[in-house]
């Protein structure tokens, strides 16, 4: 197999090898909407090279053509590209191929064995090929299984690689992330597989460890000594839109909390790392997971709290509350919105208060993280009206950093005032973050895993949500609390910072 590369320095990195990218899914809403976007984007950048081919599977039946026409139209619409240029499109869209088949059946797989063959033959690829598992999680086990089966899962030769990114959600709970992590690893190596959380491709959520490793002016004050809580907040004005059959099943704990929320947290708790690579920065990742104090029952009770949203009104629009909403049950239970008090039993954060939250249907659309420094031991001055300092990261929709801290009011009294230092990313570097999705897949084809989930890091992530929907689970008449479209959430989400004579800062 190919080495396994560290992360590379620039934007793109250079151009990939020539490859073969099998995405399963590809007639699906991530595909169209995500991946294939993140593809073109790549191709036209030249960090997908002049050799590839992109082959769409999934159960619709399409010929190449029609493949290509589907996801030229999606494409279009596309705001995160900007317009699309058709001559790049069209060049792009002549690599693009389809098969159809069941996920389950071993023969659409010896198809797509020979179909790889010949197009590797073809357009004289070296056998490098990334299967991309963009389906319903439902049918993970079986395209690993299948590709197993078909030989698809070994390179053909010690100089090409074979990689495997699946999406989340990665099982529902710690038993069948368990159980996935098995089957993956009965095919695969755990080098070839990575496991994707698209808000590590974020550009200012790795600047959160650019921010702390790279300058000396933060760290110092990045413990208990200096800061005084965390609050982690990734808001969306949205609601299920047409999601609510899946989100039934999982939930704003599944669905934000488990995966995105949990990434953000270890990010900002982190150790630094001995380098930057995969096994560094993910073994210390892993730590900080282990160092959250477990919720037992009294733990969900004192420090979770879960709402759903009810009617409201956001800019002036009147919104449907969550019952009401396409494919949702009437009576349903499913949490939009969920906020946690975290504690880090660690040298670094012991008694350091984190304070997660997210949840559909709120009044912005906002992921911030702010940390929240002790005040001044002693103030000397007559106006004792000393706000804390605050250091906001801004990770969307505005991308940015933010300072505050007390400055002297002009004038002849020494009255003070809170003023704030703002840095924007579009101001200060003059160009759009590219999408996430992009950055990484090109890791992938990079073969640096550092902004993909290991195994262990996944389960432990599911270890901490676990007892939480073990209680939830039980509580099955406990009341969800309501929140109005368009407000911040339930008022049992602010009396749960309340209690330590705290507040949320809302963005
Ligand atoms: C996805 C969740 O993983 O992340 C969605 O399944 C959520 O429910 C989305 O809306 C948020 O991503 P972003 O990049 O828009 O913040």
């Amino acid at each position: 197999m190919a080495q396994e590369t560290n992360r590379s320095g620039n934007l793109y990195g250079g151009t990939a090898d020539p490859c073969a990218v099998v995405l399963f899914g590809a007639s699906g809403d991530l595909a169209k909407r995500k991946v294939i976007p993140a593809m073109y984007d790549l191709a036209t950048h030249n960090s997908l090279g002049s050799r590839y081919v992109i082959v769409g599977f999934a159960r619709t039946a399409m010929n190449d053509e029609q493949f290509r026409a589907t996801t030229g139209e999606a494409a279009k619409t596309m705001s995160e590209l900007g317009p699309v240029d058709p001559k790049q499109w069209g060049e792009f869209a002549s690599c693009l191929y389809y098969s159809s088949g069941d996920y389950a059946d071993p023969q659409a797989y010896e198809h797509l064995a020979r179909r790889l063959a010949e197009l590797e033959a073809d357009k004289k690829l070296s056998g490098n090929r990334l299967f991309y598992l963009s389906t319903p999680p439902e049918v993970y086990p079986h395209i690993v299984e299948q590709l197993g089966r078909a030989g698809l899962s070994r390179p053909s030769s010690p100089n090409s690689w074979v990689r495997i990114i699946i999406e989340k959600p990665f099982g529902r709970d710690l038993a069948t992330a368990k159980e996935l992590n098995k089957t993956v690893l009965n095919v695969f190596e755990e080098q070839q597989v990575y496991r994707i959380d698209h808000y590590l491709g974020k550009d200012t959520v790795q600047n959160l460890l650019v921010l702390r490793f790279g300058n000396g002016i933060f760290e110092p004050l990045w413990n208990r000594n200096y800061v005084d809580n965390v609050q982690i907040t990734a808001a969306e004005t949205l609601g299920v839109e047409r999601r609510g059959g899946f989100y039934e099943t999982a939930g704003a704990l599944r669905d934000m909390i488990q995966s995105h929320v949990l990434q953000l947290t270890s990010l900002v708790a982190v150790e630094p790392p001995a380098s930057f690579d995969a096994n560094s920065v993910r073994n210390e990742k892993l730590k900080v997971l282990q160092s959250i104090r477990p919720f037992d029952l009294e733990a969900v009770a004192q420090s979770v709290v879960r709402g759903q949203y009810a009617p409201g009104v956001l800019d002036g629009k009147a919104l449907p509350g969550y019952r009401e909403e396409q494919n949702v049950s009437p009576t349903s239970r499913t949490e939009t919105f969920v906020a946690a008090r975290l504690l880090i039993d660690n040298w670094r954060w012991a008694g350091v208060p984190f304070y997660l939250r997210t949840g559909k249907r709120l009044a912005k659309r906002s992921t911030e993280i702010m940390i929240q420094f002790r005040c001044a031991p002693h103030i000397v001055f007559r106006d004792r009206e000393v706000e804390p300092n605050r250091l906001v990261l801004n990770i969307q929709p505005e991308e940015g950093i933010s300072v505050s801290f007390g400055a002297k009011r002009p004038g002849t009294e020494m009255r003070i005032g809170n003023v704030t230092m703002n840095f924007s990313y579009k101001e200060g570097f003059g160009e759009a973050s590219r999408s996430a999705y992009a950055t990484l897949v090109n890791d992938c084809l990079r073969g640096d895993a550092t902004l993909f989930d290991r195994g262990d890091n996944v389960e432990a992530a599911w270890a901490l949500v676990d007892p939480i929907l073990d209680v939830w689970s039980a509580a099955r008449t406990g009341k969800v609390p309501e929140y109005q479209a368009g407000s911040w959430g339930p008022r049992e989400s602010d009396h749960l910072l309340e209690r330590d004579g705290k507040q949320w800062f809302n963005p």
